[in-house]
């Protein structure tokens, strides 16, 4: 288990900036013991000139999240993986923290306010045809099989397909950004990148795209999500930088996370049949298991702040240049939030409540992008496959950023 592998994690220090904290996931046990021992926690590391708090109680992530005022993301908004040899390129590590993620208020409401009209319901409804169209393609082409590789054959395919309509890219490049997106997040996989140079590279090349596309809406915008950000003052290299950013931004927040839902969802269901079974009786029920599932898999495992000044946090002070790292897998089952947390409750009635799509000016701006792919897509599953289930142990991503499955064999009937 990942849980007492490292001596901070035999005395129930959980510390994300190792990848053996995630080695097999989520480390819920860790987490648990984390919140009871030490909820607010200091880190430092030889590798990292930064002194750095880990939060897993859901009320301090919560306020942490809220509070920009006394927290800043622009000196970097996730925890980097202290192993040797591991950090990008210096000039990479600047062009990703002068993204949109990377800024605070007010400049971010700026990027934040061109970008929400193409994610609200009555934009959504001009591609709601299409993924369904799309959902449904890919189960006709599973109908006669009996198990399938889960991850490439299913959750991967309409998360990017949907990317794509809502980035206006080509149809013809889904394979190559498919690539992109896993060289992307799997940058610490050496499945995917045998050396950080190659993930750099691979962010390069997503960057360039996007620009490319981003140059051509200039000179003949469309009303889509592309030519609004085409609109986006360039007044300064760093706004230039961040505003060609937005695309692999884009690319790189909804594709794995949505993907590791739907992977996440089908273990969770095949752990409670009870529940998939509410589900099948019920569909109605599916809108607030979206929720329960975002709850219960929470796909990013953190996020980043920096103070800005001295300021306390659960009791604890954190000195003004100290970062804090929240876990919202920890958050997530925080028994003072959540019943029962450890178990997936399709009913449960403060399931919306769930942090796993952040909280505050930051929260996720794609997530009725994503809710809407997680509803069809499980409606589909279930309606189709009602003796669905995971066959396999997960395969896990190297990462201590997102909680990614690489493969999953599941039983379709
Ligand atoms: C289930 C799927 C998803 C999960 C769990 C998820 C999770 C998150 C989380 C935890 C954050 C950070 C919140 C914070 O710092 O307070 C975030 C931000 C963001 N997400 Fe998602 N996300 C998902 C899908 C998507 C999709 C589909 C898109 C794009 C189409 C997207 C785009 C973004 C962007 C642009 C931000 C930055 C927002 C900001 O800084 O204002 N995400 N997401």
């Amino acid at each position: 288990m990942a849980d007492s592998t490292t001596p901070d994690a035999a005395a129930g220090r959980c510390d994300p900036a190792r990848f053996e904290t995630f080695a097999a996931g989520h480390p819920f046990t860790l987490y648990a013991a984390a919140r009871e021992k030490e909820p607010v926690a200091l880190f430092e590391h030889e590798g990292w000139r930064y002194r750095y708090h880990v939060l897993t109680r859901y009320a301090d992530i919560d306020s942490v999240s809220r509070d920009t005022d006394n927290f800043t993301s622009t000196h970097g908004f996730r925890l980097p993986h202290l192993e040797e040899g591991c950090q990008p390129p210096s000039e990479i590590a600047e062009t990703i923290s002068s993204t949109f993620m990377g800024s605070d208020p007010p400049k971010h409401g700026i990027t934040r306010k061109v970008l929400q009209p193409h994610f609200m319901p009555s934009m959504l409804r001009q591609i709601d045809e299409e993924v369904q169209g799309a959902v449904d393609g890919l189960i006709d082409r599973l109908r006669d099989r009996e198990s399938i590789e889960f991850v490439s054959e299913f959750a991967a395919i309409v998360p990017i397909f949907t990317l794509m309509r809502l980035l206006g890219a080509p149809e013809g490049d889904a394979e190559k950004i498919y690539d992109w997106t896993n060289r992307l997040v799997g940058a610490n996989d050496p499945e995917y990148n045998s050396e950080p140079a190659q993930s750099a590279a691979a962010f390069m090349e997503v960057f360039n795209y996007g620009t490319a596309l981003l140059e051509e809406r200039e000179t003949s915008p469309s009303g889509d999500l592309l030519s609004a950000v085409a609109m986006l003052p360039k007044s300064d290299s760093r706004e230039e930088m961040a505003r060609r950013g937005l695309f692999t931004t884009l690319l790189a927040a909804g594709n794995e996370t949505t993907r590791n839902s739907l992977t996440g969802a089908i273990i969770g269901l095949t752990k409670f049949p009870d529940q998939k079974q509410a589900l099948i009786d019920d569909p109605s029920l599916i809108p607030n298991a979206v929720r329960e599932i975002v709850r219960y898999v929470s796909p990013v495992f953190q996020m980043m702040r920096f103070a800005k000044r001295d300021v306390e946090v659960g009791g604890r002070k954190i000195a003004e240049g100290e970062a804090v790292v929240m876990l919202y897998g920890a958050a997530n089952r925080d028994p003072a939030m959540f019943e029962d947390p450890d178990r997936l409750d399709v009913r449960r009635a403060n399931a919306n409540r769930h942090l796993g799509f952040g909280v505050g000016v930051h929260r996720c701006i794609g997530a009725p992008v994503a809710t809407l792919q997680l509803e069809k897509m499980i409606a589909a599953l279930l309606t189709n496959f009602p003796m669905i289930k995971a066959a396999s142990e997960p395969d896990y991503l190297r990462s201590n950023f997102v909680s990614g499955i690489k493969r999953l064999d599941v039983r379709l009937r």
